[in-house]
């Protein structure tokens, strides 16, 4: 179980959202609204994310505190717990997080910065948030489920999505339908399971939070992404629909219509396989978009080109793969093959995601 104190700050509008992601990981959550976060909220908004208490039900092995203002922050810090039971709970826990909610001022203040890094020393784990102000929700839930050690704890997963764009002119270019959906389900699952996760992320509008994120545009882009950050992971995920073709050659300015427009185009560099001749002992996983029977498909790239798991679908039948919420997949490895029928992407990625962790230490590599 985890208690989660919500403090008072503008933080705590995110609460609702934090409680209920945490939730749908699979966690027991309680929310305790801390003196004067009613203030910014009020438990209706907790009606649909967790049960709003005045004490815990059971003596919690887990807080979160979150928004933490700099008085709660010098409290822990210097267990100054002042009558407030929450603050006690803290003492007694095994892990405590702690979200600040601070504004620029407050954050650069010498007395806060030395309550911080106190609470840093004495174990507490700080989720600080990449802009001012207290960390997203996505920032908070990757920092809890991280930090209490899933599956993929201590394990770095780097993931391929969207589509890769291939520029003919200055303003041209040739791209594909990929969404982007399935590559960042696979990185937002990854993340719940305790990796550490990198997104090479081909032309992907939506940033996903508590990942590290490359944008890219082309093959060769994506390719130099993925080729340097390979060495430090221990997974690669190639969910991205990356071009098989790019133009022989760029043109530098806008070709105009009178001038009519050929283009020759020739194969690009294959990724995946590249990335396995390099980095043998990484765990690696490609997708194979096929019309038709995707075992056969996927049996054949499995060997052609090295992975470890190819997940096959048939993007002839409507509703699924590209741009769609969901997705019907082969899970195709060496030994198995494993039909996960019509579900979210979520529920598809976890499901990749299990296969990959028995096949990881089957292995001993995690
Ligand atoms: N892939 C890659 N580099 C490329 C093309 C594809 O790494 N230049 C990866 C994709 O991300 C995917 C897998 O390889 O995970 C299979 O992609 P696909 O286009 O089906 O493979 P191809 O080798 O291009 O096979 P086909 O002849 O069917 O197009």
């Amino acid at each position: 179980m985890i208690l989660f104190s919500v403090g008072p700050g503008p933080g705590a509008l995110s609460a609702p959202g934090i409680s209920r992601e945490l939730r749908e990981a699979g966690l027991d959550v309680e929310v305790i609204l801390a003196p004067g976060s009613r203030a910014f909220i009020g438990s209706v908004a907790f009606a649909d994310a967790a049960p709003v208490v005045e004490t815990p039900s059971w003596t919690p092995k887990i807080v979160l505190f979150a928004p933490a203002s700099s008085g709660t922050v010098a409290r822990l810090a210097r267990s100054l717990n002042g009558g407030n039971a929450i603050e006690e709970y803290a003492g007694a826990s095994k892990l405590v997080f702690v979200a600040p909610d601070l504004d620029a001022a407050t954050a650069r203040h010498p007395a806060v910065r030395k309550n911080l890094a106190l609470l840093r020393d004495d174990g507490f784990r700080l989720i600080e948030g990449s802009g001012e102000g207290m960390a997203s929700v996505g920032e908070v839930v990757a920092a809890v489920l991280g930090g209490l050690g899933g599956p993929l704890a201590g394990t770095r997963v780097v993931v391929t999505a969207g589509g890769t764009r291939e520029p003919i002119d200055s303003v041209r270019f040739v791209g594909n339908r990929s969404s982007g959906k399935m590559g960042l389900a696979v990185a937002r699952e990854a993340l719940r399971l305790g990796a550490e996760v990198s997104v090479v992320a081909a032309n992907v509008e939506q940033v996903e939070p508590g990942v590290d994120w490359f944008p890219v545009e082309s093959v060769r882009e994506m390719k130099d992404a993925v080729m340097e950050l390979a060495g430090e992971a221990n997974a690669l995920v190639m969910a991205a629909a990356v071009s098989d073709f790019t133009p022989a050659e760029r043109l530098s300015e806008k070709v105009r219509r009178r001038d009519g427009l050929r283009v020759e185009f020739v194969p690009t560099d294959d990724i995946l396989a590249e990335v396995r001749r390099g980095y043998p002992r990484l765990f690696v996983i490609g997708f194979a978009a096929t019309h038709g029977d995707p075992i056969a498909d996927a049996r054949e790239k499995l060997s052609s080109k090295g992975a470890n798991i190819i997940i096959g679908n048939d993007i002839s039948q409507a509703g699924i793969g590209f741009g769609s919420d969901e997705n019907e997949v082969y899970v195709v490895s060496e030994d198995e093959e494993k039909f996960v029928p019509l579900a979210s992407k979520t529920d598809v990625a976890r499901a990749i995601l299990d296969v990959m962790i028995s096949e990881m230490s089957n292995e001993g590599r995690e």
